[in-house]
């Protein structure tokens, strides 16, 4: 589907947090680019969107992505992971990640 301007509608929006202090320090931009490039090979450039982001306010568990419409939080990913992340995005599907998987508890601030 696409929008009056030709440009597609995205089925799954990844906001990968790349702006905030705490995670871009630990390799927010790294892990954005690994998704992208995912995303890019696997020709699924019309339907999820990594979206550079700034802090989500879960400082500490960085690299931190959340996908929506599912709602789901990922942490301390690593640019290794975005084969596999993408993948359970693509197959609704958190089996294999269930390693990133982020509910909120421990949270550190900053
Ligand atoms: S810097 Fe990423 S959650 Fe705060």
């Amino acid at each position: 589907m696409k929008n009056k301007f030709e440009k597609p509608l995205f089925t799954q929006h990844v906001f990968v947090c790349t702006m905030g202090k705490a995670c871009s320090e630990v390799g927010g931009e790294e892990v954005c680019g690994a998704l992208r490039k995912q995303v890019l090979e696997r020709g699924l450039k019309g339907q999820i969107r990594i979206n550079k982001a700034g802090c989500f306010d879960q400082c500490g568990h960085g690299p931190m992505a959340v996908v929506y419409s599912q709602g789901t939080w990922f942490a301390h990913i690593k640019p290794e992971d975005a084969n596999r992340l993408i993948d359970a995005i693509v197959n609704d599907d958190d089996s294999q990640v269930q390693d990133l998987l982020y509910s909120g508890e421990g949270r550190i601030k900053t």
